[in-house]
């Protein structure tokens, strides 16, 4: 048997109370001296990073992405490559709630995933929609303001919603999506997920394909109606992190098939719609999903803050066959996670276990808050003294030069032939949802409109959904007006 371990403080010294601060007699004041009770206290108030500015409820999971097919004529990315298995961590969430909102309020789902490949970490951060309400990222800020909560009293206030949303009728798609039953998961189990930009693949000869990630999930597509989310976002806000532990720890491991829908690289120019457009998504009788793998989660977090809440997601972690396209979201995101992560985390978060890679790190940064493994001399590149030099043979970066002979300018992408903001989320309720589904839809948005929405919001809501479908914004206006 070992024996019971005793108390140290944080640089391992033995303590003499974890229940008595040192006083003055029993009844004395406390004394300065007593440096534990200090450092106890004082760590507890540096014991929260700052919440993710967005997705910042959520919860994740550890697993492996194996290949069972053979794509090695689209990329030569090592992790793609038929066999390989690699170790993955996936991280589900909710959009604009806070740390402590409930996982059943109406959302896009964040399904974030981060590939521990033998080229370095690999990330796709995606979401539970194929499709973004926005398509440029200069609209971001405002958009996520027009989500949170007021300035004056501080609550969330779906007339902001409806009025962003209104005057920005490139989110029609998104909306659609979030306003039917892919806006409530039953759990993060019965979703698929979705790379949702474009990216661009590179195959070992040089040649370039458009792709779109597709994770289906294998445990089949569930939804809460509103009625049920409403009552566990009271009974059990904490629904979807719950059933993930716990699902995983019986052994019920949830796992996702992986499919890419691939582009050749001449189409993009004249396909019918812009192919970086996220708000669109690519038909699939024009490009036909192709299956790739599978993504299993079979291990749950041993610690959520070091394995979860200290994760960072970036969309900008490309390994050698894989790269961005030009959707100018995907652009703007680049920039936007390492960032939030130098903020949120500190200068050295690719330290930290669950987001350093499983291979050699050769890296000329160095020094900062919280650094550890500091490599040492030489300090500089280019060098005499057997440092690590770059290898330009690896080409370790796939890029595309397009339209890279343009002016510059502040516009709107150049329209393609069957681009506007309202045909695909049209097509989506008359042709993917069911009379059930489109009920659901009406319903919900009805629910959503009656809980604040005034005018002069409230007419172009019915207007919108007018240009979605007819019949829908019709039966919206009604069902509202009664
Ligand atoms: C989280 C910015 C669009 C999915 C975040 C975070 C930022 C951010 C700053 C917090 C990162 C952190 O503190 O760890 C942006 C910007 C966008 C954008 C500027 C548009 C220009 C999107 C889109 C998707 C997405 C289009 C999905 C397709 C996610 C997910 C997370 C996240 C899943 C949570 C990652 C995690 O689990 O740690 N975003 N975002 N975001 N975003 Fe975005």
């Amino acid at each position: 048997m070992t024996e019971p371990r005793h108390t140290t403080n944080n640089v391992g010294t033995p303590v003499a109370s974890d229940d008595h601060s040192l006083t003055l007699g029993p009844n004395g004041p406390i004394l300065l001296q007593d440096h534990y009770l200090i450092e106890k206290n004082a760590h507890f108030n540096r014991e929260r990073v700052p919440e993710r500015v967005v997705h910042a409820k959520g919860g994740g999971a550890f697993g492996f992405l194996e290949i069972t097919e053979d794509i090695s004529q689209f990329t030569k990315a090592a992790l793609f490559q038929p066999g390989t298995k690699t170790e993955a961590l996936v991280r589900f969430s909710t959009v604009a709630g806070e740390l402590g909102s409930p996982d059943t309020w109406r959302d896009p789902r964040g399904f974030a995933l981060k590939f521990y490949t033998t080229e370095g970490n690999y990330d796709i951060v995606g979401n539970n929609t194929p499709v973004f309400f926005i398509r440029d990222p200069i609209k971001f800020p405002d958009f996520i303001h027009s989500q949170k909560r007021r300035a004056d009293n501080h609550l969330r206030d779906h007339n902001m919603q409806w009025d962003f949303w209104t005057l920005q009728p490139e989110s029609a798609h998104q909306v659609t999506w979030v306003m039917g039953d892919r806006g409530l998961p039953r759990t993060w189990r019965h979703q698929d997920g979705f790379g949702s930009h474009t990216f661009l693949w590179e195959n070992a000869g040089g040649e370039k394909f458009w792709i779109k990630y597709h994770f289906k999930t294998d445990q089949g597509i569930e939804f809460l109606t509103q009625a049920d989310a409403d009552v566990l976002a009271g009974q059990d806000s904490d629904y979807h992190i719950r059933d993930l532990f716990n699902a995983i720890k019986s052994g019920d491991a949830p796992s996702w098939t992986l499919y890419v829908q691939v582009m050749p690289y001449e189409d993009a120019a004249d396909y019918r719609f812009n192919p970086f457009d996220l708000t669109k998504v690519w038909p699939h009788a024009d490009y036909p999903r192709i299956k790739v793998g599978r993504l299993v989660l079979n291990r749950n977090p041993e610690n959520y803050f070091a394995q979860i809440e200290q994760a960072s997601f970036e969309p900008s972690n490309f390994v050698p066959g894989i790269g961005p396209s030009p959707d100018k979201m995907l652009l703007g995101r680049m920039f936007s996670y390492p960032d939030a992560h130098r903020y949120r985390i500190g200068a050295n978060y690719a330290q930290l276990p669950v987001n350093a890679p499983k291979i050699p790190v050769n890296s000329y940064s160095r020094d900062g808050q919280m650094r550890f493994n500091n490599p040492g001399d030489p300090v500089y590149a280019p060098n005499s003294y057997g440092g690590p030099h770059a290898n330009p043979a690896l080409a370790g970066e796939t890029h595309a030069a397009y339209g890279a002979t343009d002016e510059i300018v502040r516009s709107a992408y150049r329209l393609h032939a069957e681009d506007d903001d309202f045909g695909q989320p049209g097509t989506l309720v008359r042709k993917v949802m069911d009379d059930a589904a489109r009920d659901r839809l009406v319903s919900n948005v009805v629910g959503h409109l009656r809980n604040g929405v005034t005018q002069p919001v409230l007419e172009r809501a019915f207007e919108y959904w007018r240009n979605i479908d007819k019949q829908v914004g019709d039966r919206i206006a009604d069902a509202f007006k009664k």
